[in-house]
């Protein structure tokens, strides 16, 4: 029995220096994460709303900035050049800090995958079209889809054949072969999100709004496995051929590991305390799995030890923080803008300019943020009243032309709430609300 005690103690020590050692978070960013990728080298790249790419040197951020809105995508081409796509609809490649635009959509890209056979990147978009760019000169090519958006696609064959999953709850297969109107694999009813395909295209994965997670022989479409559980929607997923793990994330924050040899649930596991987990991807020998979302950061999970992570990792973040102890104006704040303003002064790496100091401020006047050309040429003055009137009526209507995303609060009391919090906090020196 003493025996036994000693031995587990000994286990649970070795287990947590492995911990400190091997479990990693990456921090810079100022908005989410909305994308992920690692080179054959372990090198990791980020995707985020904050209109960044970042590029991992250990824990060292080097930042990628070109695109005009929030990036959702990033893939690592074969020589280890970056390729990022995202809101402002373009598909870009980057020599080292510069990036040239190969892909140009009407609508946000929401993914990009790469054919290293054939030297294609594929973009999906939500302007309803898959865009397919060659690596060398030539001009690209474009799929338009009858009249749904695409959330994902994955290459087949080689590259010779391409499936996507549409916003309108399809799966639709492509010959890239020929010109001729895809196959449909899945009718879902709900859109589907994401897409994961097996080894020599054995089997296809496919995760849906309604949290369907359902896995089909990618040839016939017969039904092999259904993981669906009650959490939605799923908003990530990939596979890691040599271990045969598929890692999903969904909305609730968790992470469910299932080992594609078995059909058997390996893991399941709730990665942040709240919110959900938009971006995952493998390190080359698939012990660690990345994740990103609602928080700022990326988290490095070493899979062997997955069970063992406090999901907040005592962190003191203030969207984390339990709801019941705001204020409804904090909670306002923290719900609708945190994602896009800091309330400090000085530089963000958020997507909107810095709310410190704004009551009295012209707006458009935050020297080195680039605001929109009807903002900068406003004459509004921010008040209560008029930072009343911009939610009342939403900024697509107080101010049509704004980079602000369309978004109303309805509740007078919560508009007067949120400007009281805002009062007080973005006139502060330090504020950590
Ligand atoms: C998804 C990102 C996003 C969210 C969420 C958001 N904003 Fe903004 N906000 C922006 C952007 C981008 C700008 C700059 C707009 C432009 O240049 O046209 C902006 C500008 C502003 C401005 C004008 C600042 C100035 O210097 O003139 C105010 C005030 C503002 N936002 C308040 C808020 C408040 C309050 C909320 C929450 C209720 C909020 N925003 C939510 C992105 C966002």
């Amino acid at each position: 029995m003493r025996l036994f005690a000693t031995m587990s103690l000994i286990v649970t020590l070795c287990a947590s220096s492995a911990l400190a050692q091997s479990f990693t978070t990456l921090k810079g960013h100022g908005g989410p994460i909305m994308g992920l990728a690692v080179s054959g080298e372990g090198q990791v790249a980020t995707a985020s709303f904050d209109n960044s790419v970042g590029l991992w040197d250990g824990r060292n951020p080097r930042w990628l900035e070109g695109h005009e809105a929030a990036v959702n995508a990033v893939a690592f081409l074969p020589d280890g050049r970056v390729v990022s796509a995202g809101d402002d609809f373009t598909v870009r490649i980057w020599d080292g800090a510069q990036s040239r635009i190969i892909g140009q959509h009407k609508g946000k890209v929401t993914a990009l995958e790469i054919a290293p056979e054939t030297g294609m990147i594929a973009s999906a978009s939500w302007d309803g079209t898959i865009g397919l760019w060659p690596l060398a000169e030539g001009s690209g090519r474009v799929i338009k889809l009858r009249d749904s958006g695409v959330n994902d696609i994955v290459f087949g064959d080689g590259g010779d054949s391409l499936f996507a999953a549409t916003t309108k709850g399809e799966v639709l297969l492509f010959d890239l072969t020929k010109d001729a109107p895809p196959r449909p694999l899945v009718k879902h009813g709900f859109g589907v999100n994401e897409l994961a395909l097996g080894p020599q295209g054995r089997w296809l994965a496919y995760g849906a709004v309604d949290g369907g997670t359902r896995i089909l022989d990618a040839v016939t479409g017969a039904a092999l496995a259904d993981f669906t559980l009650d959490r939605k929607p799923i908003l990530s997923m990939v596979h890691h051929a040599a271990t045969g793990l598929l890692a999903v994330g969904d909305g609730q924050g968790y992470i469910m590991l299932v080992d594609t040899k078995t059909w058997r649930i390996r893991q399941d596991f709730r990665a942040t305390r709240q919110g959900p987990i938009w971006a995952l991807a493998f390190s080359p020998d698939g012990a660690v799995v990345w994740a990103g979302g609602l928080d700022d950061v990326a988290y490095g999970w070493p899979i062997a030890l997955m069970d063992q992570f406090d999901p907040a990792m005592g962190q003191e973040r203030s969207f984390l923080k339990d709801v019941g102890e705001m204020t409804n104006g904090e909670r306002q704040f923290m719900r609708k803008c945190s994602i896009c303003h800091a309330l400090e002064a000085g530089a963000s790496r958020k997507a909107g300019p810095t709310l410190h100091g704004v009551f009295g401020r012209s707006a458009g006047r935050l020297p080195g943020y680039p605001y929109s050309p009807t903002l900068a040429g406003s004459d509004i003055i921010w008040s209560d009243a008029t930072i009343d009137q911009l939610f009342d009526l939403g900024p697509d209507h107080y101010i049509p032309g704004s980079k602000m995303p369309m978004q109303v609060i309805a509740a007078p009391q919560d508009r007067r709430d949120l400007i009281e919090f805002l009062k007080t906090y973005s006139q502060k020196e330090e504020t950590k609300p």
